[in-house]
């Protein structure tokens, strides 16, 4: 199903080369040069952060913070141990870029995981992988072996004086471990639960140490970034959204798959590229970065690009770059009724509104789908979802608000037609 237009990872990497994602093919893409580089000329940590913060990259697994500024939040000087950490939980319905580059690139993540750890004094780093994908997880350990074999993992990385190891984890499948307190709790072995902030990771984070966390797409980005400058990455992407990204196309397209393409680029060339709408049928709505992101309709987003500015302004997020394209045989009530489902599934419990919210969404959702709705039931949801966002201790009751919000909003009278005649206005054929 992948399919991949070369951007800053994916670049000269033949994913139907069954060897493409080993070492020596790394190499021969010119890898590991980022990171001799570095320490061939013992650039200093401070340069290789700022070079990371000119580039514009900004995070890739959905809030899109500026990954340079949130390197120099890390305490380097502070005694003692302190970690990087790769978030490869990849639970966002609709993504699944990080295991592709997994597959096809890992040493891209481990180069980048390595800088990482040098910029910010961190002798030890590591990846938690999602627990659903683990022939994912076995062959990163595979490339792991490799980067340790041939010296560029543990002590006296290339024969310098810089050490750093990188250990690979895998969870269960808990979409609750993609936040990046929860995934630090699993890590220790506790239950997936997420923390109160602050303190945030940066001081209090692994194990009670500074710690940064950032997405797989983010880390193996950074290669690129040092390689070629950071003025390289920027001008692949537009101001303030620098770089190529991949986006996990699904849904009605022609071509589902993984897309690498500058930010900044039309929605309606990524739609072309993914072998446009199926059996020729209307684009009615996009989900443009993952479950959490709101939905728009399709006429708003052939209007838009790839880029988080524009998303955000339109009214929906970047995300994690997942596009979900639905056509005009979707039933919206039916659609939002399976997110909701979703939510009410993943949350860790420990916040009443969110618990209790969830639930509550959920159930009002289904009986309209059921055609069972209640006058009222649309200022119910609205009034519960008031009581949930932003009164949490993490983001996942925002994740589960946002989509009501927004299918309510941009196709009401679906949900208004379902309430008032018991059937619904478009047929759900699709499930
Ligand atoms: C409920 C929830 C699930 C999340 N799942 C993921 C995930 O699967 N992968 C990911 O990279 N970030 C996920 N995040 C965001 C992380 O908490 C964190 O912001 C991110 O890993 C930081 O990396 P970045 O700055 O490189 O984007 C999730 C956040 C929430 C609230
Ligand atoms: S918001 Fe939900 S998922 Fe997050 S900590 Fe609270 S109960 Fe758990």
């Amino acid at each position: 199903m992948a399919v991949f237009v070369n951007g800053v990872i994916f670049e000269g990497v033949d994913t139907a080369a069954p060897d493409c994602w080993r070492l020596e093919a790394y190499m021969a893409r010119g890898g590991y040069q980022a990171l001799k580089k570095i320490l061939d000329s013992k650039i200093p940590q401070e340069d290789v952060i700022a070079e990371v913060k000119n580039s514009g990259l900004r995070g890739r697994g959905g809030a899109g913070f500026p990954t340079g500024l949130k390197w120099s939040f890390m305490p380097r000087s502070f005694p003692g141990d302190k970690y990087v950490v790769c978030n490869t939980d990849e639970g966002e319905p609709g993504t699944f870029k990080d295991r592709d580059i997994i597959r096809y690139n890992p040493h891209a993540l481990i180069e980048g995981m390595i800088i990482a750890g040098y910029a910010m004094s961190a002798k030890a780093g590591y990846n938690y992988i999602h627990g659903e994908i683990f022939e994912a997880y076995e062959l990163f350990e595979e490339a792991l072996d490799e980067a340790r074999k041939a010296g560029l993992l543990g002590q006296n990385i290339l024969g310098t004086d810089f050490s750093f190891d990188l250990f690979a984890h895998h969870g269960y499948g808990a979409y609750i471990c993609g936040e990046e307190t929860a995934l630090l709790e699993s890590l220790e072995g506790k239950k997936g639960q997420p923390r109160f902030k602050p303190p945030f990771p940066a001081s209090f984070g692994l194990y009670g140490k500074p710690t940064t966390i950032n997405n797989t797409e983010s880390f193996a980005s950074v290669p690129f970034i040092i390689r070629d400058g950071a003025q390289k990455f920027l001008e692949a992407g537009k101001p303030n959204n620098g770089g190529t990204k991949l986006f996990s196309v699904s849904g009605h397209v022609n071509r589902p798959g993984n897309y690498e393409i500058p930010l900044g680029t039309p929605f309606a060339t990524l739609l072309e590229m993914a072998g446009g709408m199926k059996d020729g049928k209307k684009l009615k709505a996009v989900i443009p970065g993952g479950s959490s992101a709101p939905v728009l309709p399709g006429e708003v987003m052939m209007e838009l690009t790839m880029d988080y500015d524009s998303i955000s302004k339109a009214g929906s997020m970047l995300g994690s770059g997942a596009v979900i394209v639905m056509n005009d045989d979707v039933c919206m009530v039916r659609a939002l009724e399976r997110l909701a489902y979703f939510y009410h599934e993943e949350s860790c419990g420990q916040c009443t509104p969110c618990r209790e919210g969830t639930g509550w969404l959920y159930k009002v959702i289904h009986r309209i789908a059921n055609g069972e709705g209640r006058d009222g039931d649309l200022e119910l949801l609205e009034s519960v979802g008031n009581n949930m966002a932003g009164r949490t201790v993490c983001a996942l009751a925002d994740a589960a608000v946002f989509p009501v919000r927004s299918f309510t909003k941009h196709f009401r009278n679906e949900f208004e037609y379902l309430i008032k005649h018991k059937k619904p206005l478009v047929d759900h054929k699709w499930c």
